[in-house]
């Protein structure tokens, strides 16, 4: 299982990550295409950083994640900016796990849909999305970008983090099938305690799926969704063979 063992240092991996300027870039795309949303479902939130801020902007929002460990970990480390009130989560699939029928839109954030390589995950993942959004409401997610996946080329990539007691080193290293539109990214991770100097490893395999545009659109069409837009991640530009991270917006007909 993906996200077991290392989910406890998902947060100190990605701590420079943008979370607030990701979600102020969801709430501009929710503000375009469905100005009144108040009820949001996360598919894939992880440790909740994004629905926290979301549930402290107003939203009410539901959360469904499969790993129990990177829901653990979002109450210890996210516990400063959690929201009782407006933000809850359920552990399970997103494929298959049902919250409610009256959702103005869902969200799914950093790749979760390309967590799902396998055609009946990508229609299982829209059609649970489709049966609890409201009539008109919008599904918001990112995806790797098959041309620019294939231009750049997923590459051997190290990095290095650490906070007072531990130090992380973490090697990914890539297997491509490109004909399946598959990477396989070997993570090995080194745990150091940095008090008595002590090495831990994790091993752990993400398979991820990169997609073009027009299969986005057959998978829409499939599920009962129109492909609204699609543009790169954060920048709005247009997707092209630099642009890693796309962004769609499919609404329910
Ligand atoms: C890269 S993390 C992103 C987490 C969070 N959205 C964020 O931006 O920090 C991918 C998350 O998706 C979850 N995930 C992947 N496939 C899933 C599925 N089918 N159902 C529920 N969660 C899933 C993983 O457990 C993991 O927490």
């Amino acid at each position: 299982m993906v996200f077991e063992k290392y989910a406890q240092y998902y947060d100190l991996l990605y701590q420079e990550k943008d979370y607030q300027g990701e979600s102020n870039y969801v709430m501009s795309l929710l503000s375009k295409f469905k100005p009144e949303a108040e009820k949001l479902l996360e598919f894939g939130s992880g440790s909740g950083i994004h629905a926290r801020i979301l549930a402290n902007a107003g939203f009410k929002v539901y959360g469904i994640e499969k790993s129990q460990q990177m829901i653990d970990l979002g109450e210890v480390s996210n516990a400063e900016i959690d929201n009782k009130e407006n933000f809850s989560i359920k552990k399970g699939d997103c494929t298959n796990t049902y919250i409610d029928n009256d959702f103005d839109a869902v969200i799914s954030l950093f790749h979760v849909f390309s967590y799902q390589t396998s055609d009946d995950s990508v229609i299982g993942m829209l059609k649970n999305a489709y049966r609890q959004l409201k009539k008109g409401g919008v599904l918001i997610f990112d995806f790797w970008y098959a041309p620019a996946v294939w231009t750049i080329g997923p590459t051997l990539k190290v990095k290095r983090v650490q906070n007072d007691e531990i130090s992380i080193t973490r090697i990914a290293e890539p297997k491509c099938s490109k004909p399946k539109n598959i990477v396989e990214v070997n993570y090995q991770t080194f745990i150091k305690n940095r008090s008595c100097g002590k090495i831990s490893e994790i091993k752990e395999t993400h398979v991820m799926r990169a997609f073009n545009i027009n299969e986005i659109v057959q998978f829409a069409k499939e599920c009962g969704f129109v492909l609204l837009l699609s543009e790169e991640w954060i920048t709005g530009n247009q997707p092209c063979d630099q642009t890693w991270g796309v962004c769609s917006i499919l609404q329910k007909k």
